[in-house]
Parts: structure tokens; C-alpha cells; sequence
């Protein structure tokens, strides 16, 4: 029994040790496993068995270049109420009480020399999950494409004809 239980303090102790190296390192999370983010926030939760709307949360994605992660009051308006005593969301309220915002680790992020537009996208009919992949079934969200130029090429050679929304392999539609 004291045998198993030091081995599973082991275990843990291991597994906080590769969190702390992989944040202090500053390495890249690519693969099915995003970073550790400050609040066991659950897209699968949320987007996936409540049924939430993407852009519930994140609203500029359809009417602005870059897409937002929603304002402490979006989450305040149900965890006021829901869950409210559960330690997650303590943890949440403390941050809107001291009227901070959760310092969420980023996970999509292209060179500064790259131009991207969530809101050209989105009118032209492309879904979330059709560049995210199936963010509501995911517990933690990581970065689902490569986010090479080659991924962005791809999409833009097979739509370079749509009748209504064509897009183009110009350099600078893309870079600075
Ligand atoms: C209840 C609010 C909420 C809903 C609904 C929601 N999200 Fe999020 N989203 C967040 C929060 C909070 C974060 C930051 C924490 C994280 O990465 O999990 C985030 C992060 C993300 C990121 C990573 C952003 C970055 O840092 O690069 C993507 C991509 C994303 N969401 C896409 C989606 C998609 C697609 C949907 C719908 C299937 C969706 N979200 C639904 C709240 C929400
Ligand atoms: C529309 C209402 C709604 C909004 C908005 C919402 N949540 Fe939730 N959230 C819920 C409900 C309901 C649950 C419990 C679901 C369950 O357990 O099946 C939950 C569960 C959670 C949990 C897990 C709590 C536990 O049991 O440990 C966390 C953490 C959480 N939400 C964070 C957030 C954050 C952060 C935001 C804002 C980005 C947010 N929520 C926005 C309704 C909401
Ligand atoms: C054509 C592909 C594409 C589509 C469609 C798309 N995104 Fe993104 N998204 C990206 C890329 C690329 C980034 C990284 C942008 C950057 O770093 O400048 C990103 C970044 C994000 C971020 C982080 C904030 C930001 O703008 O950098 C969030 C949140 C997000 N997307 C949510 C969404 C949601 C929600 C939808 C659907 C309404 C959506 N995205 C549709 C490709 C896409
Ligand atoms: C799934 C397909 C798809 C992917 C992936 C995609 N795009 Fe696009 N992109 C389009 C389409 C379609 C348009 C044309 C939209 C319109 O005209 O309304 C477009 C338009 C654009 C525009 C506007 C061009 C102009 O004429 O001003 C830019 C900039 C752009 N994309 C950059 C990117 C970048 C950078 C990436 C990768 C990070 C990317 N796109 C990934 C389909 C895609
Ligand atoms: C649809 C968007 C898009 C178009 C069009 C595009 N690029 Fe890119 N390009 C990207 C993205 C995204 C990256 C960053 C990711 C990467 O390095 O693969 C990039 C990276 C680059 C890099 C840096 C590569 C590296 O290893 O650091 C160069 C150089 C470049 N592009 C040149 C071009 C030239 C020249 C053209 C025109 C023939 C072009 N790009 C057209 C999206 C685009």
C-alpha cells in the first residue's frame, strides 16, 4: 500500500516536472495535447455536451482580422451561479473579483510577417473546424494544423476559382 502511494507521488512529481520544463522552455505544443492552461477550461464541456456556439465566446472571429477569447464577464454570466463553489471556478471568480483576466497560454500563433483574417474566412462560408478540427470534442484545446504556409496554400490552390469567394496565391495578400 505505502509502496503504491509512493509510487503515484512519484508519478505525479514527474508529471509537474515535464509541465514546469515544457512552460519554462517555452517548447512548442503541437499534437493532440495543448499547454496547461491556468483554469481546466473544457471545450469539450462547453462547445461539445452544452452545445455552445463558438462564437458565443469568441464573437470577433466573424466580425473582425483576429478572433478574441471572451471577457471574464461571458464566463461570470453562468459560473455567478453554476458550479460556483467548485475550486476551478473559485479560482475563476478570484480573477474576475480582482478585475484581472485569466492569463490563458496561446496556442495558435503565426510569424509577425504573416497577414491572416478570421473575418474574410468566415464570410466565405469556412467553418472553425474546418482549420481548428473538432475543437468540441477536445478537453484541452492544441494546435490541430501545421500552421506551415503549406497548409495555407493548399486550401487557397483549390479555391483559386470559387465563383464567389476565389482566393489568391499573391505573396503579399499574405506577408507584409
Ligand atoms: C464558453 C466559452 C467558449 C466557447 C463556447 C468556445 N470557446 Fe474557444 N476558447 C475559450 C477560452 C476560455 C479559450 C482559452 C483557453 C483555452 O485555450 O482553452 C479558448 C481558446 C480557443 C482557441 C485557442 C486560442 C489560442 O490561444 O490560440 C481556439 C482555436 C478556440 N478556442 C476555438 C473554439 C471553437 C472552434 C469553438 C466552437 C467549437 C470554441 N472555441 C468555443 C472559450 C470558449
Ligand atoms: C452558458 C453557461 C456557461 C458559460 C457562459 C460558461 N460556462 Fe463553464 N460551465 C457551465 C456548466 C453548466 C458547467 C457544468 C457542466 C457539467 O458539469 O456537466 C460548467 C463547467 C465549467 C468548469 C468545470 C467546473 C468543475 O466542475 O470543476 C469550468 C472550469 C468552467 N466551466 C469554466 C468556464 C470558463 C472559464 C468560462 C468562460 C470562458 C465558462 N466556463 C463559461 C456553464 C457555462
Ligand atoms: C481559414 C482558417 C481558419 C478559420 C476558418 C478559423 N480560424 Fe481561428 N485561427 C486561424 C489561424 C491561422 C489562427 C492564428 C492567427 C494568428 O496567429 O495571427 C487562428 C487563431 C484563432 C484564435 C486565437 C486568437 C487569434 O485570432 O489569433 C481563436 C480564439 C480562433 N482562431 C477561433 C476561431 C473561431 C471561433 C472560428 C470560427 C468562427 C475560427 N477561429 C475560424 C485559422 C482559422
Ligand atoms: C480551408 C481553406 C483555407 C485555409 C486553410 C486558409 N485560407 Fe485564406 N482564404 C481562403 C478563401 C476561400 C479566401 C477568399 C475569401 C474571400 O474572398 O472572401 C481566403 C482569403 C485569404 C486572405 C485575403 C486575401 C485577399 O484577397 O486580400 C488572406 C490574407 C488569407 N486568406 C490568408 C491565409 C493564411 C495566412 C492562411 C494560413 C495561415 C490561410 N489563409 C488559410 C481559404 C483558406
Ligand atoms: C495563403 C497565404 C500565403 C501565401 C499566398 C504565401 N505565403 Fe509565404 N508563408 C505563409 C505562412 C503562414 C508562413 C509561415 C509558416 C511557414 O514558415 O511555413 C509563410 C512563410 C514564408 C516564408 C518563410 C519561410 C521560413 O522558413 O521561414 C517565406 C520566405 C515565404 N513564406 C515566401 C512566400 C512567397 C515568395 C510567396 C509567393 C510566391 C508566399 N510566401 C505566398 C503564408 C503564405
Amino acid at each position: 500500500m505505502k509502496r503504491a502511494l509512493a509510487l503515484v507521488i512519484c508519478a505525479v512529481t514527474l508529471a509537474t516536472a515535464s509541465v514546469a520544463f515544457t512552460q519554462s522552455f517555452g517548447v512548442q505544443l503541437f499534437g493532440p495535447k495543448g499547454p496547461r492552461q491556468p483554469i481546466n477550461f473544457s471545450h469539450q464541456l462547453h462547445a461539445g455536451k452544452l452545445g455552445m456556439r463558438c462564437v458565443y465566446c469568441h464573437s470577433a472571429a466573424e466580425k473582425s482580422p483576429i478572433a478574441n477569447l471572451p471577457a471574464m464577464s461571458t464566463c461570470m454570466g453562468c459560473h455567478k451561479i453554476a458550479k460556483a463553489d467548485m475550486p476551478e471556478i473559485v479560482k475563476l471568480t478570484g480573477y474576475f473579483e480582482r478585475n484581472e483576466q485569466v492569463p490563458w497560454v496561446e496556442v495558435y500563433v503565426l510569424p509577425s510577417h504573416v497577414k491572416f483574417n478570421h473575418k474574410r474566412h468566415v464570410k466565405a462560408g469556412i467553418q472553425c473546424q474546418d482549420c481548428h478540427g473538432p475543437v468540441q470534442t477536445m478537453p484541452v484545446v492544441y494546435q490541430y494544423p501545421s500552421l506551415k504556409m503549406g497548409w495555407c496554400v493548399s486550401c487557397h490552390r483549390q479555391r483559386l476559382n470559387d465563383a464567389q469567394h476565389p482566393a489568391t496565391m499573391d505573396c503579399i495578400a499574405c506577408h507584409h
